[in-house]
This record gives C-alpha cells, sequence and structure tokens, in this order.
C-alpha cells in the first residue's frame, strides 16, 4: 500500500519505491527522507543503485535520523546569517562543502564535491549558477549557534544570485585564490558587499597550491580594498586546512541579525522554485515574530490568504521542523500552485497581523536579449508553462511575449549574458525536457524620436528597443543610444599593450588604471555593451554609429558563412542574405543536392539503405522547417558558439 501510495505521489518507478520501501522498514530512512530522495533522484533520473544515487542517498540518510529541532533554541544574538563570494573557481562551493562537513550537515566522505552545485547543469559545467542555502549547527565557545550560510554563483551573468543573497546576510566571506590573487568579479562582489554595508571577512584559498603566494594576495587585499592583512584567513578548503578558523570568525566578527521575535511575523521570500507535487516552495528569512506549521499567512504582493502545510530548515535538504523564529532561515510550503504566487521579493505575514511590505529587491536589468520559439508550435502551451516555472527559479530573466513570420508564436527573453541564456537553455531541456529554437542575441538600444506622429502613438519621446524587427528606421529617429558598461580588467603588466589594443578595437575608453601590486595591473574600461558581449552581431548597431558600418560588412559575411556551413543542403538552392533594412551587404548560397542519397545502394544493400532512411527520418524529425527550408533547431546557437574566423 505504501509502496503504491509512493508510487503516485513521486511519479517515480515501482522498483525504485520498493527499494526506498525497504530502507524504511529497516529505519534506516524515514517517510519524508525518502520522498525527497526519491524525487530528487528522479527529476534528475539516476538508476537506483548508481553511484550517484548512493553518493545523493547517503548524505541525506545522514540526517535521516532527523531528531526534531528546537528552534525555539536559538535566540537571534546566536544566529548568523552570511554568504561566500568570489570570482568563478576561487573555491566558494569547497569551502561550503567543509563547512557543512565540519558541522555535520553532511557525512564527511572523499566523494563531497560541491554538493551545493545540486543542479544538472551546475555539475555538467563544474559551476555554481543557483545561490544555495544551507543551516549549520556550530557550537563556539560552549553556545550552539545557528549559521545560514548562502553558496553563491562567482561568473558575473549570476551576479543577481549574489545580490539577493546578500540582501539576505550581515556579512560576507570574500575567497581569494592565492595562486590568482585578486580577479575582475572579486573586485565587483566586493563593492556589492562594501555598499549594503556587510561584514568582509577575507579568505586566502588554495594554499596548498605549489604557486601560492598569500603575502601577495594579503598586499592586493590591503591596497585593493583597504582591509588590513591581520584580518585575512589563510585556508585550503579541498585539505579542511584552517576551516575551523572561519567558523570561529563568523561567530566573533559577523554581528546577529537585526530581528524582533516579540513583533507580529513577517518574513523576505528571497528565492523560490515550483515543485510538481507540492507547488511552490519558497525560501524565506524571518525578520519579525514566528510561523508554525497551520497558521494562516498572506503574501503581501497578491493579497491572497494560505495556511503554512510545512516549514523547515535547509540542511542543504529540507529538514521540517515545528516553528521557524525570527533571525532565521528557511524554506516554507503554503499549497501555492500559480508561478505567479511567492514571487522572490514577496512579503509574508500574518492573516489577522498585517505589517508593511519589505522593499523586496531591485528588478534585474537584462544585458542581452533573445527570441526564443518553440520547436513545433504545438509545443508552445507546455514550453510556456516550462518558461513560467524556471523563471520563477531565475527572477533575473525578463519574458515578453513575441512573434515572427519565420518562427511563429514565441517570447523575447533578456537575460545577464551570453553564459546566463545559455544555461537557462540547457536547464529548460533538462528540468523540463522542452527544447526550443533561440535566435541569435542583441542588446537593448534606446532611440529618440523626431517624428512627432510616433511621439505620440509611443507618449514619450526616448523609447527603448528590445526586438531587432522593431527598431525605428533612421527617418524618424533623431538620436539612437546604446548601452554602455563599466569594465574591470585584471591582468599582468605584460600584457597591457595587447590589452589596450583590444580595448580600443572595441571602442573602449580607458577610466583608470592602476597597479594592484608590482606585476598587476587593474584597467577600468567603458564599453559598448554591443561589442563585448555579443562581438560579432552588431549589423543593428551599424544604424547608430559610423564606425560598425565599416564593420558591418564582414560581420554580415561571417554570419553568412556559418548558417551556410549549419543548414543542411535541399533539392533546391537556398540564398541567405545579410541585410541593412532594404539593402544587401552579404550572401552565401547553399547549393541544391544533385544526387539521391540512396542512389548508390544497389538492391541487395538493403541494412545500408534502411540506416540511411533511419537517418534521413531522424535528421527530417529534428529540422523545423521554415518556409521551404528545414532548419535543424539548434542552429541559431551553433551559429554563434561558434569562435570568430
Ligand atoms: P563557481 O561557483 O563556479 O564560481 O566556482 P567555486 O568558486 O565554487 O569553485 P569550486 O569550489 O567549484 O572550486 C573550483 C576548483 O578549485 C575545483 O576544481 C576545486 O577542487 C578547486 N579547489 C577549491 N579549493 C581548493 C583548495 O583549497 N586547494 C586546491 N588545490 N584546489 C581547490
Amino acid at each position: 500500500m505504501i509502496v503504491s501510495v509512493f508510487h503516485r505521489w513521486c511519479g517515480t518507478p515501482l522498483p525504485r519505491c520498493v527499494f526506498l520501501f525497504k530502507m524504511c522498514r529497516r529505519k534506516m530512512l524515514n517517510y519524508s527522507t525518502s520522498y525527497s530522495v526519491l524525487r530528487r533522484c528522479w527529476m534528475k533520473r539516476l538508476p537506483v543503485f548508481s553511484n550517484n544515487f548512493k553518493q545523493q542517498f547517503s548524505n541525506l540518510s545522514t540526517q535521516s535520523d532527523k531528531e526534531v529541532i528546537d528552534l525555539s533554541k536559538f535566540p537571534v544574538d546566536r544566529i548568523r546569517n552570511f554568504c561566500i563570494i568570489a570570482h568563478i573557481d576561487h573555491g566558494k562551493s569547497t569551502l561550503a562543502d567543509r563547512l557543512l562537513e565540519m558541522t555535520g550537515a553532511i557525512a564527511k566522505t572523499d566523494k563531497n564535491k560541491q554538493v551545493l552545485d545540486k543542479l544538472q547543469v551546475e555539475r555538467e559545467r563544474g559551476i555554481t549558477v543557483k545561490a544555495q542555502t544551507a543551516s549549520l549547527f556550530y557550537t563556539h565557545q560552549g553556545q550552539q549557534h545557528l549559521l545560514n550560510l548562502i553558496d553563491t554563483p562567482g561568473h558575473v551573468d549570476f551576479s543577481y544570485e549574489v545580490s539577493r543573497s546578500i540582501s539576505a546576510c550581515q556579512g560576507v566571506l570574500l575567497i581569494v585564490d592565492a595562486n590568482q590573487g585578486i580577479q575582475a568579479q572579486t573586485v565587483a562582489n566586493f563593492y556589492l558587499a562594501f555598499e549594503t554595508q556587510l561584514t568582509i571577512i577575507p579568505v586566502i584559498n588554495k594554499i596548498d597550491l605549489k604557486n601560492a603566494d598569500p603575502e601577495r594576495v594579503e598586499s592586493q587585499i590591503e591596497k585593493v580594498f583597504d582591509i588590513p592583512r591581520e584580518d585575512c584567513i589563510r585556508i585550503s578548503a579541498k585539505l579542511g586546512t584552517n576551516v575551523e578558523k572561519i567558523l570561529q570568525a563568523v561567530v566573533e566578527r559577523i554581528p546577529p541579525p537585526a530581528a524582533i521575535v516579540g513583533d507580529p511575523f513577517k518574513a523576505l521570500v528571497f528565492d523560490s522554485n515550483f515543485d510538481h507535487y507540492r507547488g511552490v516552495v519558497a525560501n524565506i528569512a524571518v525578520f519579525a515574530g514566528h510561523v508554525k506549521k497551520g497558521d494562516k499567512i498572506v503574501s503581501a504582493h497578491l493579497g491572497k490568504t494560505y495556511e503554512v502545510n510545512e516549514l523547515g530548515l535547509l540542511r542543504p535538504e529540507e529538514h521540517p521542523t515545528q516553528k521557524l523564529f525570527a533571525g532565521q532561515v528557511g524554506y516554507l510550503t503554503a499549497g501555492m500552485k500559480n508561478v505567479k504566487e511567492a514571487q522572490v521579493g514577496d512579503t509574508l505575514y500574518c492573516k489577522d497581523q498585517p505589517v508593511e511590505a519589505l522593499p523586496g529587491f531591485k528588478p534585474a536589468k537584462a544585458m542581452v536579449f533573445a527570441g526564443m520559439y518553440p520547436v513545433d508550435q504545438s509545443e508552445y502551451p507546455g514550453l510556456r508553462s516550462a518558461i513560467e516555472r524556471l523563471t520563477l527559479n531565475d527572477l533575473s530573466v525578463t519574458v515578453q511575449t513575441d512573434s515572427s513570420l519565420a518562427l511563429g508564436a514565441g517570447w523575447r527573453l533578456g537575460f545577464l549574458g551570453l553564459l546566463h541564456m545559455e544555461v537557462f537553455n540547457q536547464r529548460l531541456e533538462q528540468e523540463y525536457n522542452a527544447s526550443v529554437i533561440i535566435t541569435a542575441p542583441t542588446v537593448p538600444y534606446k532611440a529618440v524620436l523626431s517624428s512627432p506622429k510616433l511621439i505620440k502613438e509611443h507618449g514619450k519621446e526616448e523609447i527603448t528597443v528590445v526586438n531587432p524587427a522593431l527598431f525605428p528606421d533612421r527617418s524618424v529617429v533623431s538620436e539612437y543610444l546604446e548601452p554602455m558598461v563599466l569594465g574591470t580588467i585584471l591582468a599582468p603588466d605584460t600584457y597591457t599593450g595587447k590589452i589596450m589594443t583590444l580595448c580600443l578595437s572595441r571602442r573602449g575608453v580607458q577610466n583608470n588604471m592602476v597597479y594592484v601590486d608590482e606585476h598587476r595591473v587593474m584597467m577600468k574600461y567603458l564599453f559598448p555593451l554591443n561589442e563585448i558581449v555579443v562581438d560579432f552581431y552588431d549589423l543593428l548597431k551599424s544604424m547608430s554609429s559610423g564606425y560598425a558600418r565599416a564593420r558591418a560588412y564582414s560581420t554580415g559575411k561571417v554570419i553568412c558563412e556559418r548558417l551556410k556551413d549549419s543548414i543542411p543542403r535541399h533539392l533546391f538552392e537556398i540564398a541567405i542574405q545579410a541585410a541593412i533594412g532594404s539593402k544587401i551587404i552579404a550572401r552565401e548560397t547553399i547549393k541544391a543536392y544533385r544526387k539521391n542519397v540512396l542512389a548508390k545502394c544497389y538492391g541487395g544493400d538493403i541494412t545500408r539503405k534502411m540506416k540511411l532512411l533511419k537517418k534521413q527520418a531522424e535528421g527530417k524529425k529534428k529540422m523545423r522547417r521554415i518556409g521551404n527550408v528545414e532548419v535543424p533547431k539548434d542552429v541559431f546557437l551553433n551559429v554563434l558558439k561558434k569562435k570568430d574566423k
């Protein structure tokens, strides 16, 4: 009976449920953990007896003997909220592994490698794309403390995750690689924390490396961030050296949250995701009061009332508790079935005790826009719900409906960068089994209109254009404006000349240049965004600048050539043209097939014939018909990925 309940509950194959049920009978696992294991492994399609499954299972089973945690024993002054920030690959997730192990949140094994990187895309690419929360118990000077850790991504394309995490914390661990020293994202992340006035604990990681030079990195930290070198903690996250010192510093240096237990319940939703069975799972930071199962809560955003079904800590797996108190961080489900409910940045409060909503988060500013279309129009509704659910988990993506003559109905999505766009696409495929066509990305432009008729139509003089198809003609525009970014480059001084030439060729204007130590230089350049984000796709920009027009011809030619390589030959000739307005600036031709592919398979060679026909049929399935030309679904992405010739 229980097995079949599990089977229906989790949508998991029966043998897997039987296995878990046996574990429960042997009291090796309780049902709530089994549910969680099943769901996670099923989502990732892990076979029951695979090593991966066993690793996940062993991580979870250490917590299976979950004692009921009484969170009331952690008054606000024994809570610390902090996040780990750094440049990409400086060791944030590895340090998080050690902290989880040392505080007993996960079992100590050699297999713990970036356990907070749970998404398949994170494991495959070896990068963090989503901030993850874990609550740790740590005893310091005889008193047990509750430490809420958030591991953040390092790549600039996911910096929105960092800024959101920072707003839920009072302190940060700023990790710097002892070999590489301060990098561009170290500087950007430092300023994010510094502007929010958080306590910053500098940590120099990878001191076990042969080329590690912690002395030099300490000097850089002192010079660039004005933090005394004595404040730095030297560690090896890989070996666990000095990691205990970090826990001590977190308790001693970071202040407790300014939360009030006696006030009415008020919580900030700082992250949320969609669970197929329980609806929206909201990650909350409790700012005041407490909340328990069965409480009636209201979402300030929609004004709707819900009953709390489940709440608890993330350790990093969900660990249900009776209550959550002021200053604590955890998760909550309340039967929110629609992705529009429990939006990130929303405030939750008790039904009978309304409170003023918290300011929430500044919306992310999309840097790159691309069209997204279903491979087949019949998949439109499915893809819409997949995009809605994924954007609930990734708030930095902006979505507008869009349609194109060739590709049908779709959306224009805004991303923080090209990697962000690729990761979003990959997550759609892996987590929602949705395959899409993505068009070439562009950056947003502004146009100052000169035509009174258009100004009246838009109700303003300056409009923002994110879709190339809607770019206004220069005859009705007095001025085009393009987005600029201030870029920071850190490099050994031997490369300075080459870098400056490169920046100049990308229309970069130097703002600043300082030596961070004897050999490394930090340069700040003002760039047009398009030059650095989508460096080969600047046909539209050509309208706003004479400089780019000169490059439009070569860029148009390169894109046409790439499309020629990516689109298969047809029975007829295909012309690929690049145009500025109505003027054709480049052209390539895909020649027609002349021969029948099966022509040489004379009668007897039936297996080869079958293979060729099967291949042809499979190929056709994957293709999307645009007019008379069949275009493979990933052609646009392939065109973008190819390196400049
Ligand atoms: P992102 O989240 O993608 O920005 O990366 P990260 O900062 O979380 O880095 P991660 O923990 O994934 O580590 C990157 C690489 O550095 C991995 O190959 C780790 O094994 C390695 N690494 C981390 N800490 C140490 C260390 O103390 N010593 C050595 N030798 N290698 C380390």
